[in-house]
């Protein structure tokens, strides 16, 4: 159980606020449209986002009731015929297979910001402050291409392996000791830097006063002003959606595990809305107004355009560190946005480990710290994978599966259970019990039709516009084709497991529950 309701509030913003709030959110606006891309964004957060937090939330605390942390379990506790629990329980594999791919590549990842904010601080990268020469460290860091910087893979192992088993010892402490003391300390910290990078930004003015246009309001208006062209495609729409699912962490499970440690009467309408409204200001505010505008600042809007189309890393890892070092005490402002992105890495990938250590707890009856090698020796097994096929595309391949369609696939299989199967009045009074506020009642109407017909709307979208090219791996070098068979292969391995860990558990139930009828028999014979 959580200790304190600060200490849930700051774990549950944790999960929540992440890399997508730092890296992945500017890149998107930037390229949807900037201020226009705020409309369907905020659409998406209304009808999709609150909802499903409180949908998730609701699940979550309902299972935590019989004991279940995680989807194998909870859902089926949303069903009344037993035939339909057995169906549900293993669809909730998804909610654990889902969050731990995930976990695998948002690791390593993670272990970038890790090494980053060493090299910013030991001026490892002092060397070349130029974008082609930070695009080449990146280059060589990651194992894409070798150079006088990075003749191996060998810093990127160590400094992966340094953060899985950071990762390992908070979740071998458990919830209350790990997680929520975790959050206590890495969430106030990650504001403070965020404020000092945000001050440094804003005060910054015009660096270069040969280029006056290039100066942080314009890096602010290159961000918000609205260019409505875009509102006109369906694919803004869906960059939205997709980054509303991303940053509220919704759809992967990962909410529902903590929810469950909740108790019957705590609160989950106020305390959710606060999580997701938490989340967003670290996204639109702090997110917004950093490496946006301050590449604007130094770089000039041609060129931030063309960093912010190579993609989200380009931004955080090349562009950044290059800044850093033309400032005053830019290897401990490096340091700071290195540090902040691992703050926000590490409380989300504890969070999404959580599901499969509840699901191992609970159903297999592994002690924690079985648990927590068990998941060790998954996240290294595949970690190691993304970290050496990296250039063939491995990443990328399970971002799209696991990162993309899978969470729109299980907030399908979430809304379907709760609000339709388990029944939208039920689920009203489960959200409510213990709650301080009243949801307003347009959000029934909302929950019952809207958002699920708005996830049908974005699988057969996702599906068409980018599941199938992907699926059918068009325009891939033949080269890299055994290596994303081999991410695809990776998720498939990890859900059979699942499975079969679900079936033996329940067949073990079952016998139980067989043996304590025959006892009972035997008594009243
Ligand atoms: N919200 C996280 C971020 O912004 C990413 C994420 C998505 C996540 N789903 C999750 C994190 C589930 C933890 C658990 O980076």
């Amino acid at each position: 159980m959580w200790a304190t309701r600060l200490g849930l509030i700051l774990a549950m913003a944790g999960n929540a606020i992440g890399l997508g709030n730092f890296l992945r959110f500017p890149v998107k606006a930037a390229q949807n449209g900037g201020g226009a891309f705020m409309i369907p964004y905020f659409t998406a957060l209304l009808l999709l986002g609150i909802p499903l937090m409180w949908v998730e939330w609701g699940i979550g605390r309902h299972s935590g009731r019989y004991g279940f942390g995680s989807a194998v379990g909870g859902l089926g506790k949303l069903c009344r015929s037993s035939r339909l629990s057995l169906f549900a329980n293993y669809l909730g594999v998804l909610g654990i297979v889902i969050p731990l791919a995930f976990a695998i590549y948002y690791t390593y990842i993670e272990s970038w910001t890790l090494a980053y904010s060493f090299f910013s601080i030991t001026s490892r990268y002092a060397g070349p402050p130029t974008l082609e020469g930070m695009s080449g460290f990146l280059a060589g860091y990651q194992g894409r291409e070798f150079n006088d910087q990075f003749s191996g893979l060998g810093t990127a192992a160590v400094f992966f392996i340094l953060t899985i088993s950071l990762n390992l010892y908070v979740l071998s402490r458990g919830i209350s000791k790990g997680i929520e003391k975790l959050a206590k300390i890495a969430m106030p910290l990650l504001f403070l830097f965020a404020f000092i990078l945000l001050i440094r930004v804003l005060t910054l003015g015009t660096p270069n006063p040969d280029i006056p246009e290039n100066n942080v309001s314009n890096g602010f208006a290159f961000l918000w002003n609205p260019d409505y062209s875009h509102i006109k495609n369906a694919s803004t729409w869906l960059a939205a959606a997709g980054q509303i699912f991303f940053t509220l962490s919704i759809g992967t499970g990962s909410i529902l595990t903590y929810a469950s440690y909740l108790k019957r009467r705590d609160d989950i309408v106020l305390t959710g809305l606060t999580t997701s409204m938490t989340n967003e200001f670290a996204e639109v505010i702090l997110g917004g107004s950093i490496s946006i505008p301050v590449s604007v600042a130094f770089f000039g809007l041609l060129q931030t355009t063309q960093i912010a189309n190579g993609g989200a890393f380009n931004l955080g890892f090349v562009a950044m560190p290059v800044i850093f070092y033309k400032l005053p005490f830019g290897s401990v402002f490096g340091m700071l946005w290195f540090s902040l992105l691992f703050f926000a890495g590490i409380t989300s990938s504890v969070a999404l480990c959580s599901p499969a250590m509840a699901f191992l707890q609970d159903h297999l009856k592994f002690s924690r710290q079985k648990a927590t090698l068990f998941i060790g020796s998954i996240l290294l097994f595949g970690g190691f994978a993304v970290l050496l096929f990296l250039k063939h595309g491995f990443l990328d391949e399970m971002d799209f599966w696991a990162g993309t369609f899978g969470l729109v696939l299980f907030a399908l299989v979430e809304v379907i259970f709760f609000i339709w199967i388990f029944g939208i009045n039920s689920a009203w009074t489960e959200m409510h019990e213990g709650a301080d506020l009243q949801i307003p009642k347009i959000f029934k109407w909302i929950l019952k039709y809207v958002s699920p017909l708005y996830l049908v709307g974005l699988i057969i979208f996702w599906g068409y516009q980018d599941g199938i090219p992907i699926l059918l791996m068009k325009q891939r070098n033949p080269a890299d084709i055994p290596y994303l068979w081999g991410a695809r292969l990776l998720i498939l391995g990890l859900l059979i497991l699942f499975l079969i860990f679900t079936y033996k558990s329940l067949n073990r139930k079952k016998t139980i529950s067989n043996i304590n009828i025959n006892i009972r028999e035997r008594e009243q014979i």
